[in-house]
């Protein structure tokens, strides 16, 4: 299959003989849910229970997480599971009603986001998907901007709906992106000198912006997930401040979406756009928010929310309801009380460099980057070229050695190690193990 679609770089495909009763069940979801779905690995895992980064099957048998960044703080942490409980024992109704949670949160989620200097982002809005908020920023932005066209990188994923599929070019597949849409090129720290990454992604920004510009669809925005990561995991800080400075001079809006990197995945601070020294003009982020309870947001500069918000009134029936707010907050604590963001930066670099020491050992091993706890290890052929097929057999033989990961990345090699924020030395060491029995069995 060729990797032009996100979906289908780590897919089951028919072809691969599964045990009766997974069979069985795949064929009725198959018939009951249709052909849109995916599901992961050559056999796909039928995960019944989790806690912390373990995960158990029908069979009772225990895998490694090291893949899953919703359950951000630790599959079925106690203090989310009392929250959400004893909020839905409480009350769960919605925005149209007073509530103290949301201004309480809300307040919380802003003050991570306080800057120096008098851009503040210092207003909220709750959705239930990173879709959602993705779709709601780009209307804010084309109220702003009075301009429809919007930047994105050549392998980003932005999400589901119409407007936000039109934006998302990894589907590939049946979506088409949209005529006011320009891709350019993501900051590929692995084959551009590190000297040239700001400049060159700077000037495919001004380029795109030009292009735009003189097509009639205008320039809206700039949106970019902060970490690069369907495009194969940049995290390289230096690239997006003069990108955003251009974005700006052209009147444009810098939309963040933190749905990957943000709540202290990178372990250098809550937000991948702070990472890189930038104040967005919005900033979308959801997955991790609430742990698994469906809760996303929209942050923003009131000033570039104004135009949307004075004209346009807003409700979503569940975003932002006592109980999806309930564990949000609890999410939050959580980082706190447990210094999860300091986790991340040091198991992530211990995870790194315990990489590096098997990759002296394995030519195939190209690269290995990341920040905190979101980290990919580009494969490779033995003529250097991107091993697509070598990255696939790696997370299937890791799924059999019960070590979950999966891929991401243009051509599918970059192996996506990106596991709940709880992972501890001894997961590590768990992980590489199996890592490198899997390398040397290949
Ligand atoms: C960077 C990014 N933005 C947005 C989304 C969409 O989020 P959701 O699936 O919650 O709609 C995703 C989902 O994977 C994502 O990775």
């Amino acid at each position: 299959m060729n990797f032009s679609n996100i979906m289908d770089s780590n897919s089951y495909s028919p072809d691969h003989p599964v045990d009766p009763a997974t069979e069985s069940l795949i064929a009725a979801r198959d018939r009951i849910l249709g052909p849109a779905y995916r599901l992961f690995y050559e056999r796909p895992v039928h995960l019944v229970r989790g806690e912390g980064t373990r995960l158990y099957d029908a069979d009772g048998a225990c895998y490694l997480d090291a893949y899953n960044n919703v359950a951000s703080v630790g599959h079925c942490h106690p203090h989310v599971v009392e929250a959400v409980s004893r909020q839905l024992a409480t009350l769960n109704t919605h925005t149209r009603y007073l509530h103290g949670g949301i201004v309480d949160y809300s307040q919380r989620l802003l003050d991570t986001m306080r800057s120096e200097g008098p851009d503040q982002i210092d207003q909220v809005m709750y959705a239930c998907t990173g879709s959602e908020v993705n779709d709601l920023a780009l209307r804010v932005a084309e109220m702003r901007t009075g301009a429809k066209g919007v930047i994105v990188t050549s392998d980003a994923y932005h999400g589901n709906t119409a407007a936000v599929t039109a934006i998302s070019p990894s589907l590939g597949g049946a979506t088409v992106l949209g005529e006011h849409v320009r891709a350019i090129a993501p900051p590929d720290s692995f084959r551009t000198p590190r000297g040239e990454l700001a400049a060159r992604f700077t000037a495919d920004v001004v380029a795109a912006i030009e292009d735009l510009q003189a097509s009639g669809a205008g320039f809206s925005a700039l949106i970019v997930d902060t970490i690069f990561s369907s495009d194969g995991i940049y995290p390289d800080p230096s690239v997006l401040a003069p990108a955003v400075a251009a974005v700006h001079r052209a009147g444009g809006v810098f939309i963040a979406d933190e749905v990957q990197p943000g709540f202290a995945r990178t372990g250098d601070d809550m937000w991948g756009f702070t990472r890189h020294g930038v104040v967005p003009d919005l900033v979308t982020m959801g997955k991790p928010m609430g742990n698994g309870m469906p809760i996303a947001a929209m942050a923003a500069r009131s000033d570039i929310l104004e135009p949307f918000a004075r004209g346009v009134p807003y409700f979503n029936t569940f975003g932002g309801n006592p109980v999806t707010v309930a564990a949000a907050a609890a999410v939050l604590d959580v980082i706190e009380d447990e210094k999860l963001m300091r986790n991340a930066s040091e198991v992530g670099a211990q995870l790194r460099t315990e990489l590096a020491g098997l990759a002296a050992d394995h030519p195939r091993i190209g690269d290995i980057r990341g920040a905190g706890l979101y980290v990919g290890v580009e494969m490779l052929t033995e003529s250097g070229a991107p091993d697509r097929a070598g990255a696939k057999a790696l997370v299937n033989a890791m799924r059999e050695r019960r070590v979950l990961i999966s891929v991401c990345g243009r051509d599918g090699n970059v192996l996506k190690i990106r596991p709940p924020l709880v992972f501890s030395d001894s997961d590590v060491d768990w992980f590489c193990t199996e890592f490198a029995a899997a390398l040397n069995a290949a």
